[in-house]
């Protein structure tokens, strides 16, 4: 079976998890800290804090800013579960937003569109690492947050995405560019919401005990804040070393497959190609979206799956889920995606035979 997501683990990563389990420190540690500087020097950033996940990141970045009870943030519909789940969490409320068809990342108008005056803060997701336009939506005059999940080598000029709005967060999980068991973290611009971010990671109590620095009663801890544990682990944080050591590498693999794609599905009239990076901007090549415009969208997965090839649709959109009672909300781009949307394998993991065959299979279902 071709999976639809995957990563590319080897000898190095085995060797560093192993040194890590080995070292009787499995727990947050060296290589997290280590993790942490890399990550940020990687950011062109003075800092990154490292967590347990990039859904626990997010719900970290809505607490940070502070929004006063019964705010909303906007959260495109089109986006993976988590953001609206954070938001909820954080005690606001989640109003969603439609996307662009063609790029699947929210534009400035998409949220002009449902904004209100309880409207605070808004989250912004650049999809399969297309960067956003950020700069009409910082123009909106909001705090945003970043969802660079899928962007993790993702770049406007010189700025990496993440670094661009108030507080932008990371995935490290199974299948990300930048691969771990689990993991995640934020970067925020104000230092001082990076030193909070440090203190609440481990139930709000900072740090305590040997890694204090306290000469006297070390044991004792000041317990900032309300959170639970979303701390990370050394064992992750020495799988995403390594992989941030072959992040270029990586990339390319991925890069290798999305051209293939887009050269050979320039001739298949019935499938739009995902929209490349523009002049200036680079893409991370996390996902292959396309849309199937002959109607046969479940056919064409099926008939894919029966062939080995396995494929799936990220979003399922958020409004359309009873849960946020946002059901009566029409958000029409989401809801075309919904019924045309098809990610197609796209990993570090896929040889050059496995992106033919995805091709062969596609053409030959027309
Ligand atoms: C857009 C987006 N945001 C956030 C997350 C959450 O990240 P994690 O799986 O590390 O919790 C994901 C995970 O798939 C995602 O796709």
């Amino acid at each position: 079976m071709i999976n639809v997501f995957g990563s590319d683990c080897g000898e190095r990563e085995a060797g560093r998890a192993s040194d890590a389990i080995r070292s009787n420190w499995m727990g947050m540690g060296r290589n997290v800290t280590e993790f942490e500087k890399a990550f940020a020097a990687h950011l062109h950033s003075a800092d990154f804090v490292m967590l347990d996940s990039g859904s626990n990141a997010l719900h970290m970045a809505v607490k940070l800013l502070d929004l006063p009870p019964g705010s909303e943030v906007i959260v495109p519909s089109f986006t993976w579960v988590a953001c609206a789940q954070a938001v909820l969490l954080a005690g606001c409320k989640v109003r969603f937003c439609d996307v662009a068809l063609d790029t699947q990342n929210v534009r400035a108008e998409d949220i002009e569109k449902v904004r209100t005056p309880d409207t605070k803060a808004v989250m912004v997701v650049h999809y399969a690492g297309l960067p956003c336009n950020m700069r009409e939506i910082l123009d909106l005059g909001l705090p945003v947050i970043e969802d660079a999940a899928h962007a993790v080598d993702s770049l406007i000029g010189p700025f990496p995405c993440g670094t661009i709005g108030d507080i932008g967060i990371f995935s490290f999980d199974a299948v990300k560019n930048l691969a771990t068991p689990e993991g995640g973290g934020l970067v925020a611009r104000n230092p001082e919401r990076m030193q909070r971010a440090r203190r609440l990671r481990c139930c709000g109590a900072g740090s305590a005990g040997f890694s204090s620095g306290k000469t006297d009663r070390w044991w004792e801890y000041d317990i900032s804040d309300v959170w639970p544990k979303t701390v990370p682990n050394d064992v992750s944080a020495a799988v995403g070393r390594v992989q941030l050591d072959r992040l270029d590498e990586l990339q390319e693999k991925r890069k290798h497959v999305w051209e293939i794609y887009q050269k050979e599905f320039s001739t298949v009239p019935w499938i739009t190609r995902p929209v490349n990076a523009p002049h200036g901007e680079k893409h991370s090549y996390f996902t292959y979206f396309v849309r199937v415009l002959n109607g046969r969208r479940d056919e064409l997965a099926k008939y894919l799956k029966a062939n080995g090839v396995y494929t799936t649709l990220r979003y399922h959109p958020l409004h359309l889920n009873p849960l946020y009672g946002q059901q009566a909300v029409r958000l029409a781009n989401c809801e075309v995606l919904n019924e045309v949307g098809l990610n197609l394998p796209l990993h570090p993991g896929m040889s050059e035979a496995d992106a033919e065959r995805v091709v062969g299979l596609v053409k030959a279902f027309c």
